[in-house]
């Protein structure tokens, strides 16, 4: 059942601030994640109507686009990246006519609206894939999905051994209408997340008409999810892991060497033919006027080879998971950095920059994480090391005070501009991350990062919604980082964001370049870029900063020492 085309007239307010220069070159997008962002509803899950409401505080942080989490109908087995289906919304989070809403609302603030496309795989719940399990072996609807007979005598075994990314087996058998064992199915997720057959034209045909039903009601692009998976290698072939026990053999994406050897070996991940489907796409995103973009999810590695993603026919941007892995150290910021500009500039393409998303240990944890205890997939109580929350906020705040002033486009998460921390401290049994339960809570799972905002100290759920509910609890002491303690406060993390974003747009950092200085050594990260001179303190030891006018410091800062865990911005 092919999506229902809906045709919007264009409104002059798109128009109005969608000329111009290639938005997306230099743009700040900022990722709601909706069932964390605002409850309109006061069910204890954030809605369409929430962000709605809410938008005039992205206004005046002073972002240029929203990327929205998955909000489509979803038994929300791994938190609406389970679609049932591509062209509606889930009722847990409104109506199509909340999202005409949200969208209109955001025009008229001069904020895009990126929404999250998740073509690998649907939710074991759509329509598409109860068909095919209602269909005999061979079958067109099974086709549409990755069915293999198993291996063994009586085909009791899986027909390869990938493994799942939340742990566990790849592939799971189903159960034919008369009750006998039948065929197993892929899901490269969790076992509700049956992956696609992309090398069936079916697919490709019903995805261009889900780009198109989005692009009609007003999107402004695409985020898209596991865009480096959606080929597999011709055969299904065993895959040997580079670590031992599993597919990331339970280790941190963040491990150095491991999500490197994973994302260049498996035969699920960065195959060739991916990039036939983007450049499908492409095509269409191109019949729309305003700039539509596409972004990849491609957690592939080197840098060089995320760039294929972002050719001049292909997509526009790619997140850069290299620097979200760097450490908080000089060197390895350094070269990430060059590492970035070249790959990024030998195609034409402007890099961008994360520091936090929905999948992360948010950074104002992660950068106070020791390199044996860094982990990608979550920590939690009993994790060795728990990161200092007072070092970790004055890395995150000068890590992100480097991060903006760097030329192309940044990805902001939200809460990052409150400061707020990983919920290390979740009770089990809130947990909901499928990595969770398929880990037996070997690994915590994400759900640390995605606990709801605080907006109002003094409020019931901190201002989340009208009621104290919140489908995953709020730690006690938030109210101190909610939006309104913050607002309008010299030294928040909320003004250090909107002076650094007021900063980059008036001295216009995205379109700029880095040229290095040096003169302080190894742990100081010190380059000019246009008219601002930035200096990132990723040392212990004080310096002494070089002349020109304090433009933004990360902390507040006595005379011209900049202690260490500190970056501050100078008139060049
Ligand atoms: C992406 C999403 C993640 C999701 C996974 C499966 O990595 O960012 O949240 O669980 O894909 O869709």
């Amino acid at each position: 059942m092919p999506c229902k085309r809906f045709h919007v007239v264009e409104n002059a307010v798109r128009f109005s601030f969608m000329t111009g220069t290639e938005w997306w070159r230099t743009a700040v997008i900022y990722q709601i994640y909706p069932r964390s962002f605002a409850d309109a509803n006061g069910d204890g899950m954030g809605d369409l109507a929430g962000i709605t409401g809410r938008l005039p505080a992205l206004r005046d942080l002073g972002i240029d686009a929203i990327w929205l989490s998955p909000f489509y109908t979803s038994p929300q087995h791994d938190a609406g990246y389970d679609v049932a289906d591509y062209c509606d919304v889930d009722p847990i989070f409104g109506s199509l006519a909340d999202f005409d809403t949200l969208v209109r609302t955001a025009h008229e603030l001069a904020i895009r609206v990126i929404v999250d496309l998740v073509p690998n795989h649907s939710s074991s719940d759509h329509p598409w894939f109860q068909a095919a399990l209602a269909a005999p072996e061979g079958s067109a609807e099974r086709a549409h999905y990755i069915f293999r007979e198993g291996k063994g005598e009586m085909g009791e075994l899986p027909p390869n051994n990938w493994e799942s990314v939340f742990g566990g087996n790849a592939w799971t058998r189903v159960t034919n209408p008369d009750g006998t064992p039948g065929q197993w199915y892929l899901h490269l997720f969790d076992t509700t997340q049956p992956d696609f057959d992309w090398d069936n034209e079916w697919v490709r045909a019903q995805f261009r008409g889900v780009l198109r039903f989005w692009l009609d009601r007003g999107a402004d692009g695409f985020r898209v999810d596991v865009a480096h998976g959606m080929i597999k290698a011709a055969g299904l072939p065993d895959y040997t892991a580079p670590v031992e026990g599993g597919s990331m053999g339970g280790a941190s994406v963040l491990e150095p060497g491991i999500i490197a050897e994973w994302a260049e070996t498996a035969p699920y991940w960065a195959q060739g033919g991916v990039h036939e489907i983007y450049r499908d796409w492409r095509l269409v995103l191109d019949e729309y006027p305003g700039q539509r973009i596409l972004a990849a999810e491609a957690w592939v590695d080197p840098l060089r080879r995320v760039a294929e993603w972002v050719r001049p026919d292909e997509m526009h941007q790619a997140f850069n998971f290299a620097y979200l892995e760097t450490p908080w150290s000089g060197p390895a910021l350094r070269r990430v950095v060059d590492d970035s500009l070249e790959a990024f500039s030998a195609v034409g393409a402007p890099s961008t920059w994360v520091l936090s998303n929905h999948d992360v240990v948010r950074h104002a944890s992660r950068l106070a994480l020791t390199a044996e205890n860094l982990q990608g997939h979550g920590i939690g109580p009993k994790t060795a090391g728990l990161p200092d929350p007072v070092v970790g906020l004055q890395r995150a705040r000068a890590a992100t005070a480097l991060m903006l002033a760097l030329p192309g486009s940044s990805y902001l998460y939200q809460g990052e501009e409150l400061g707020l921390p990983e919920v290390i401290d979740l009770p089990d049994a809130s947990r909901e991350d499928p990595t969770w339960f398929r880990t037996n809570g070997e690994r915590y799972g994400r759900d640390g990062c995605r606990v709801p905002l605080p907006w109002e100290g003094s409020a019931p759920s901190y201002g989340f919604g009208p009621t104290s509910a919140s489908w995953l609890p709020q730690p006690a002491g938030w109210g101190a980082l909610a939006r309104d303690a913050q607002d309008g406060v010299a030294g928040s993390t909320l003004e250090l964001y909107k002076l650094a974003l007021r900063l980059r747009r008036e001295h216009a950092l995205g379109l700029g370049s880095v040229e290095w200085r040096g003169g302080f050594g190894d742990e100081v990260v010190h380059f000019r870029n246009g008219g601002v001179v930035v200096v990132a303190n990723t040392g212990t030891e004080p310096i002494e900063l070089p002349a020109g006018e304090l433009l933004l410091d990360s902390e507040p800062i006595a005379g011209r020492t900049l202690p260490g865990d500190t970056t501050a911005w100078l008139r060049a």
